[in-house]
């Protein structure tokens, strides 16, 4: 869906992830955990850059009609978002692709987020928690400094543990270190069988698809590309996935994801 949305808040939450706020009830109202909105980012009366900017939903309001985006700042494009200021107008498409599948009942959602991978995973974790499900969430930080909505999951609920990788808040390291401890944790204490959620830079991806593969654990993880149309017709975010026949083939990350079943993805 083609929309226009306007910018209702505007803040930065370090000093290079912002969130942004949208009156957008056409996405509001049937935005799913995962999905994402594909954003123009040239300034009003602009067409450069042309392309639009993927970015998950990381909270949606449905009774208010609001969208919050949560980015950070890489190149151009979330340069130019970033400058955006409330009561402005926006052009965006969404909600888009398939989002997470909610856990099979009595299991335990493990919720493994790296950096700005944390984003789609708040929306998943308010879904989840709205329904009665407590996640357990691990989240990765370079730094104390890059730390974002953890507060947020907290003090709705969540359990959560952050791991920094310099060791200046919570346990040191990386985040795919602490997968098998919190798996274990989750054991213990509830004796109910994990399913792994989890978004965030490519190398974390590989750990937690080969955790998954070996412990068979069933998990589920939202994929990055770079996108053209957002719509499924240019082909250009495509993935080499394994079928249930167990044949290999191309599937389109906006449409066909970004969440995919770790069994699924060859190579990412
Ligand atoms: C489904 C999906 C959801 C996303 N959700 C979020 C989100 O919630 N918050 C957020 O901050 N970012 C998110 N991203 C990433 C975001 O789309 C990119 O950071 C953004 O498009 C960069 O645009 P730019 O013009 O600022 O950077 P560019 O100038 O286009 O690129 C700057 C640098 O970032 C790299 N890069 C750009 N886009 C991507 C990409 N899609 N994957 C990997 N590397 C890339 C480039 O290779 C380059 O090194 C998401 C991406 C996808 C595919
Ligand atoms: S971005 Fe065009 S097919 Fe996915």
């Amino acid at each position: 869906m083609h929309l226009e949305a306007q910018i209702l808040e505007m803040h930065a939450i370090t000093n290079d992830v912002y969130s942004m706020t949208l009156q957008c009830p056409g996405v509001a109202d049937s935005a799913q955990p995962g999905q994402f909105v594909h954003v123009a980012v040239a300034q009003p009366g602009s067409t450069d850059p042309l392309l639009r900017r993927p970015l998950s939903i990381c909270d949606a309001d449905r009774s208010k009609g609001t969208v919050e985006l949560v980015f950070r700042i890489v190149g151009r494009g979330t340069r130019l978002l970033a400058g955006r200021q409330a009561s402005e107008r926006i052009d965006l498409m969404g909600p888009i692709g398939t989002g997470f599948r909610r856990p099979r009942p009595g299991r335990v959602p493990l919720v493994v987020a790296g950096g700005i991978g944390i984003a789609p995973l708040h929306f998943l974790c308010r879904a989840l928690l709205s329904v009665g499900v407590s996640p357990y969430v691990i989240a990765g930080f370079s730094t104390r400094s890059d730390m974002i909505l953890v507060d947020r999951l907290v003090r709705y609920g969540a359990k959560v543990q952050v791991i920094t990788e310099d060791g200046s808040f919570g346990l040191a390291g990386k985040v795919t270190e602490y997968i098998e401890r919190a798996a274990q944790e989750i054991n213990s204490h509830s004796h109910g069988e994990v399913e792994l959620y989890a978004c965030g830079p490519l190398g974390m991806i590989n750990s937690v698809r080969e955790w998954c593969l070996e412990t068979g654990v069933f998990g589920q993880v939202s994929l990055e590309s770079r996108m053209a149309c957002g719509t499924g017709a240019c082909l250009g975010c495509v993935l080499r996935v394994i079928t249930a026949s167990g044949e290999e083939r191309y599937e389109r990350v906006c449409v066909d994801g970004p969440v995919f079943d770790v069994r699924r993805i060859v190579t990412c």
